[in-house]
């Protein structure tokens, strides 16, 4: 998603709660997976996971960096901090994902990828409503 709507304060939010409220379900949905002892079915979760984290968010962020970020530094120079902020945010997203990715394999890491999960979803939250109230005008 990129152009008018990451500009537009409700348009943008929507596209932050549609996106975290799937990753929050299909984390919860993979939880319970393994909870129950059904593995094979848990990783196949994940894979389906990831992949989402990186169509909806890593790509939000993505055309973020591209467009939106960019022009903000343009018009208020005085803003570059707090873009370079959002930014390392976004960075720790993808670097969790990469750890989930290269541990994906490994079956004594799976309670620690459940870890990591959690972790993409709470930097994802605080990343969201910080991103509302600097850039959007919350
Ligand atoms: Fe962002
Ligand atoms: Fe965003």
């Amino acid at each position: 998603m990129s152009g008018p709507a990451l500009r537009q304060l409700n348009a943008h939010r929507s596209i932050h709660e549609a996106a975290y409220g799937q990753v929050k379900d299909m984390t919860d949905v993979l939880k319970r997976l393994y909870q129950e002892g059904r593995n094979e079915e848990g990783k196949q979760a994940e894979e389906i996971l990831i992949e989402h984290w990186r169509d909806h968010i890593i790509s939000h962020a993505d055309s973020e960096e591209e467009g939106l970020y960019q022009d903000f530094k343009k018009k208020y120079p005085e803003m570059s901090e707090t873009i370079a902020q959002l930014t390392r945010d976004h960075d720790l997203l993808r670097k969790i994902l990469a750890q989930i990715e290269a541990d994906l394999e490994k079956e004594d890491k799976t309670k620690d990828r459940l870890a990591m999960y959690d972790s993409l979803l709470i930097v994802n939250w605080h990343h969201s409503r910080d991103e509302e109230r600097y850039l959007l005008g919350e």
